[in-house]
């Protein structure tokens, strides 16, 4: 069994997690970034460790060896059938968003989001001269589904070129059913829209769950799609820079690997190419156990705050480490609530509002850590709340 409660002091390594801000406060527990607190998986430390060991740290290339690797991980793990041809590696899944912004579309045109969704999307849109068309996840209080409807008209009246799809979708915990995905592609093929599939959390599902690849619902969606993929979220690997983007259709791959060639992305480095072929070798049961775990953390948190702050709501994840929780019950507005959760719970979260102002009230929490970090941050956010409720 791996020791997912082991708890890591990271302060002072130059993360962005614990590094970035509020370093002077003590109480402050950090569950913004998606960044998990785990050790990583024995046999990556050994592999970049052996890399390390070699005296020459010159130019890599992606040998075979490395893209048997990522195809066994997809056959494997998700029941799907890749060609090393189609693996073009990025340093990233967010610089790969913004290549695929120049790669298919031009200055000024519509690109579609869902939104709440994880806010670098916007910004790849925006930052490249191109404009965001929002389209609103339908929320009944409990669950957040799609309006095909809704989807289409969006996309038929501002002559949307591209869609940048979540799947699984940060921050909401959804992990598509073929059935929406089914409905999302085909009006994307019928109006010729580009589909960017960001499936980086694709290995965490939880249980009643699959992750369905955008290239399995359909064959026919491979002629206008790409998949980003990467082990960065997975093993916790992002700060080695390495993704895996899978590009089936030969013009598709040959416009990204010009945008690539042209913006000067780079591949990835030596030592997440050692990690990421030791994380796809030897990380299955890393990877079965950490799911594990992760239910067994969203499972307390639900029980936490039902037992204590019954009014809260945890929207039920089906995938990812990071939960999405309503306190508009609290009676804060978005500023009062991102006050109180850093200056009166000392909880460092990432506010709802930045994934789209649907998501004003919400907040995200990375429960990607042990236990007992969890325990502490939930037990300051009520003993807050309680302070609060005393004093009216
Ligand atoms: C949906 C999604 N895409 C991309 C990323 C980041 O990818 P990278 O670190 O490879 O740029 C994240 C990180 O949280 C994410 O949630």
């Amino acid at each position: 069994m791996y020791d997912f409660d082991k708890v890591i002091n990271r302060k002072g390594t130059g993360c962005a997690k614990y590094d970035a801000a509020y370093t002077d406060d003590d109480q402050l527990v950090s569950m913004w970034v998606a960044d998990m607190d785990f050790e990583v998986l024995p046999e990556i430390r050994e592999a970049v460790i052996e890399r390390a060991g070699h005296p020459i740290y010159g130019y890599p290339i992606i040998t075979d060896e490395y893209l048997n690797c990522v195809v066994r991980w997809m056959k494997d793990r998700h029941d799907f059938h890749i060609e090393k041809e189609w693996i073009v590696c990025t340093g990233g899944v967010v610089p790969t968003l913004k290549l695929a912004v120049q790669a298919f579309t031009k200055p000024k045109d519509h690109i579609l989001i869902m939104k709440p969704v994880y806010y670098p999307f916007d910004d790849a849109i925006k930052k490249n001269d191109r404009y965001v068309v929002e389209c609103p996840l339908l929320f009944d209080g409990e669950k957040y589904s799609l309006d095909p409807d809704l989807f289409e008209k969006k996309i038929a009246e501002n002559d949307v070129k591209m869609f940048i799809l979540c799947n699984p979708h940060n921050p909401l915990g959804i992990v598509w059913s073929k059935e929406d995905l089914l409905k999302l592609g085909k009006i994307c093929q019928k109006y010729g829209v580009i589909v960017v599939s960001d499936e980086i959390h694709m290995d965490f599902v939880y249980s009643g769950y699959a992750h369905i690849p955008f290239y399995k619902v359909d064959p026919s969606f491979k002629d206008f799609s790409i998949i980003c993929t990467a082990p960065s979220k997975t093993f916790n690997l992002a700060g080695l820079w390495t993704s895996n983007i899978l590009i089936a259709n030969e013009t598709l791959r040959k416009q990204f690997e010009d945008a690539k060639d042209r913006c000067g992305v780079t591949d990835p480095n030596i030592f997440g190419i050692a990690a990421c072929m030791a994380a796809y070798t030897y990380g299955d049961r890393w990877v079965d156990e950490l799911i594990d775990y992760l239910q067994g953390n969203v499972a307390y948190m639900k029980h936490f705050f039902a037992e204590n702050m019954p009014e809260v709501k945890v929207i039920d994840p089906q995938g990812l480490y990071l939960v999405w929780v309503d306190f508009r019950s609290l009676g804060f507005d978005k500023d009062q609530l991102e006050d109180f959760m850093l200056h009166k719970a000392h909880v460092w979260l990432d506010e709802g509002y930045i994934f789209g102002m649907e998501g004003a009230g919400f907040e995200r929490f990375n429960v990607a850590c042990p236990r007992s970090i969890l325990a502490k941050a939930l037990n300051q956010i009520k003993e807050a709340y309680n302070k609060i409720k005393a004093a009216e």
